[in-house]
């Protein structure tokens, strides 16, 4: 969501705030803006739409200061235009925000009543006012600011200048990340470590309540009560070459491509190639825990509701998954024997964060599978289960898709070792199977040519199906979530078997049926269904192996991807799904990498 920096740097800040926020594009926005101080006076410059906007508003209207802070918005209180575009201002604050102040309702009424006029619909201007009023009484900066966040509920960061204090910015978190980035001479604060990327690879993670000003030097932290304390500095290796989308059109094109590689780096860290077998998870024995309850929203949920057939049937424990935005208000009842996974790309999806957060609370022990190893959720578990895909820019999840897949996989693994319920043998023979997955997924990607070739008809499309059974069910929700992401066209997934319920009403000759059927145990039945779709003109297009394809009905455009162990099968018919999804998005012009309405990492309820 939105995106925030900060930069008291020692030469024009406004390249570097634009530089640093298209880094942050991919989390998803819909304006845009920069402030900077100069000579104690601030003065920003605000946009709507794409940085590109604010580009040429900053051509012909430069900020020529060294200080300054910049904000990508994605809207929640008040719709995209300039006048809701942070920076806000009041007073002799002006500052930017990530995150919703629920009781921003109240406060702003009461600052209405003292007499303070608001420009904007935002709940972010009530802070602006809120430090602005305690400056008024009297109060340092930092006290200012600290007196204001004991106000505040809600989630939030936030980077702060104050006119008059020309070397500084504050900066706060609390639900919503933010990084400290030390420079020589030098200091930055960002959403995350890609935001200050360009300019330090040294990072303090701040901890949840912590607040903080920067100047040249140094950056002096506090607690959420006010007591100064160290964060220590890491040197992270999100390096800018990282970012960049070399020689691809887009991010997620790119992110497709990776995935070899992405999944044989996650492997690394669950399964020993040397001797072929699974490595346990210090401190968490899978025979001690009775059943797995695993909250996740999109993508991730789906990458989850995988892991649950694998679970199941190899581990023989019980595995539940759920929308962390369902779980968390349901009072579900748990037991001190259910280990809680959250499942993360970013591991700071508000909703995932808060239902791990009530597990924890609750007495069990938790789990975050998360790609973002300093996020919150990383912090906050008992045990860090993480995935290596790599930053992932565009805002449809793929590489952190198949990377959640292949440790889960790993991790299923494992949990049946542990529970006695396959032996060594079998335990070789399994890694061994996942160890060939990065050379499958790259055949698979062969498959790009033979899918770009369906994308022409399927953009005509207004309604796409996607079925599925059993693993390939989950595959089919994914499939069909990344094409109406990026495309904007209405697709569903179903279970296959759930056809003759309900959907089968849709087949006309318009609406492609995509069916994921590899040839497995289920296939004979999903064979029937797509006979069934058929039958009534439906236009099938089938993403298979080998195997499967022998028996595909006349009629049906066909995908072949490589065989492979059961296991392994989600991972490989991934890639020909993703770039359906994204050749269809191409075809038809859209934003791939930065779908309108959607974020990257959705920090609000
Ligand atoms: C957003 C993103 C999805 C992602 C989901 C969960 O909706 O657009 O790609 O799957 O959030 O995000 P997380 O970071 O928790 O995996």
């Amino acid at each position: 969501m939105c995106g925030i920096i900060g930069i008291v740097g020692n030469q024009a800040v406004s390249p570097r705030l634009i530089d640093s926020l298209k880094r942050l594009e991919y989390r998803g926005y819909d304006s845009a803006g920069i402030a900077t101080i100069e000579g104690g006076k601030v003065e920003r410059r605000r946009a709507k739409g794409k940085i590109r906007a604010l580009e040429d508003k900053l051509l012909s209207e430069p900020l020529s200061g060294l200080v300054g802070i910049g904000h990508t918005r994605w809207a929640t209180h008040g719709v995209p235009n300039e006048r809701n575009a942070h920076p806000h201002t009041a007073g002799r604050v002006t500052l930017v925000h990530n995150g919703i102040i629920e009781n921003f309702a109240e406060l702003k009424a009461s600052l209405i009543h003292q007499g303070r006029v608001f420009e904007s619909d935002t709940d972010t201007e009530v802070i602006a006012h809120l430090i602005d009023r305690q400056l008024g009484l009297g109060d340092s900066p930092i006290a200012a600011l600290k007196n204001t966040l004991d106000q505040l509920t809600g989630a939030f960061a936030l980077a702060v200048l104050v006119a008059g204090e020309n070397n500084q910015i504050m900066g706060a978190r609390r639900g919503s990340p933010l990084v400290v980035g030390h420079g020589v001479g030098e200091m930055f604060i960002g959403s995350d470590a890609l935001a200050v990327g360009p300019f330090t690879n040294k990072i303090s993670y701040l901890d949840e309540g912590d607040f903080v000003v920067i100047d040249h030097d140094r950056a002096q932290i506090f607690d959420a009560e006010g007591t100064a304390v160290d964060r220590p500095i890491k040197i992270v290796s999100a390096s800018a070459a990282l970012v960049e989308k070399g020689n691809y059109r887009h991010f997620m094109e790119k992110e497709i491509h990776e995935q070899p590689e992405s999944c044989q780096r996650t492997l690394g860290a669950y399964v020993d190639a040397l001797t072929s077998r699974a490595i346990p998870t210090e401190g968490l024995d899978f025979a001690s825990v009775e059943r797995i309850q695993i909250v996740a929203c999109g993508t991730a949920s789906y990458a989850a509701q995988i892991a649950r057939y694998l679970f199941e049937q190899l581990a023989d424990l019980p595995c539940d998954v759920e929308i962390a935005s369902e779980f968390r208000y349901r009072q579900p009842a748990l037991r001190a024997t259910t280990l809680a996974v959250a499942v993360s790309q970013s591991g700071e999806t508000a909703d995932t964060l808060a239902a791990l957060r009530w597990c924890k609370a609750g007495g069990l022990r938790t789990a975050a599978l998360v790609n973002s190893h300093e996020s919150t959720m990383a912090r906050e578990a008992d045990f860090l289960w993480p995935t290596h895909a790599g930053p992932e820019i565009g805002v449809a999840s793929t590489k952190a898709f198949t990377a959640q897949i292949t440790a889960l996989t790993a991790l299923a693994v494992t949990a049946a070792v542990q529970r006695g319920r396959i032996d060594a043998a079998e335990e070789t023979r399994l890694v061994k199977v996942l160890l060939e997955a990065p050379r499958l997924i790259a055949a698979s990607l062969q498959t790009e040519d033979a899918v770009r070739s369906l994308a022409i008809d399927t953009a005509k499309a207004r309604d796409v199906l996607y079925l599925g059974r059993g693993p390939m069910f989950p595959m089919a929700m994914e499939g069909a979530l990344k094409l109406k992401e990026i495309s904007y066209i209405h697709a569903e997934g179903y279970a296959a078997g759930e056809l003759k319920h309900g959907p089968i009403a849709l087949v006309d000759e318009s609406t492609p049926v995509i069916i994921i059927a590899p040839q497995d145990s289920f296939f004979e039945k999903t064979a029937s269904n797509m006979s069934e779709v058929i039958a009534r003109g439906g236009r099938v297009i089938l993403f298979t192996d080998e195997a499967g394809a022998a028996h595909a009905p006349q009629g049906a455009r066909v995908v072949i991807a490589p065989s492979s162990d059961p296991l392994i099968t989600p991972l490989i018919m991934s890639a020909p799904i993703q770039m359906l999804a994204y050749f269809v998005a191409v075809q038809k012009g859209a934003d791939v990498d930065q779908p309108r309405n959607l974020a990257k990492s959705v920090t609000v309820e």
